[in-house]
């Protein structure tokens, strides 16, 4: 039996930690998710896992990745670094399950994250779940400039 560490809580039914393996598959998802806006590359999700940040994946009944959800714990804050649904599985509740996860594993910390200003679903998304605007910061997202909101939610 493997006993989660500290910080690493149980994950939500139908959710599994991200393998090496998975990392193409969430490369070409970054692709059609974020065009425009210096989707992720395989290096920067290796880089992740190699941190030992909280990676989750979902998975369609054909075994195929339709969404995943990344959480980086930095001292007392953990930042939000990704979140995407397949489009053809969006609006079904995925992206709030995966969203709850981080919540979970970000335990007592202050949760921060990036939002492009005009981002409405995922802005919605996160008020929903508790998070605020603190501020914004200006042509963050590359090579599109778009602006970005910061959010946090706190304990
Ligand atoms: C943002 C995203 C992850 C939401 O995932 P999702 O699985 O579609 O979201 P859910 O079905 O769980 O919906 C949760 C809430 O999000 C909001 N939401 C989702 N899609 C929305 C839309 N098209 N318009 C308005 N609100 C929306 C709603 O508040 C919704 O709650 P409700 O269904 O009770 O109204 C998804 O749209 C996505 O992958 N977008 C592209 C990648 C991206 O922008 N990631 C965030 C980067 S910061």
């Amino acid at each position: 039996m493997t006993i989660p560490a500290p910080d690493e809580p149980a994950l939500a039914p139908g959710l599994e930690k991200l393998d090496w393996a998975d990392i193409p598959a969430l490369v070409e998802l970054e692709r059609i998710l974020f065009p425009g806006d210096s989707p992720w590359t395989a290096e920067m999700f290796w880089g992740e896992l190699a941190a030992g940040n909280h990676y989750v994946v979902h998975r369609d009944s054909a075994g195929e990745i339709d969404g995943y959800a990344g959480l980086a714990v930095i001292g007392i804050e953990a930042e939000i670094r990704t979140i995407g649904v397949r489009p053809d599985r969006q609006r079904t509740g995925l992206g709030r399950m995966l969203l709850q996860q981080l919540i979970r594993a970000a335990g007592r910390r202050r949760m921060l994250l990036e939002v492009r200003t005009d981002n409405e679903p995922a802005i919605a998304l996160y008020v929903s779940e508790g998070f605020t605007r603190l501020g914004i910061r200006r042509r963050y997202y590359q090579p599109s400039g778009a602006d970005a909101y910061t959010m946090a939610r706190l304990r």
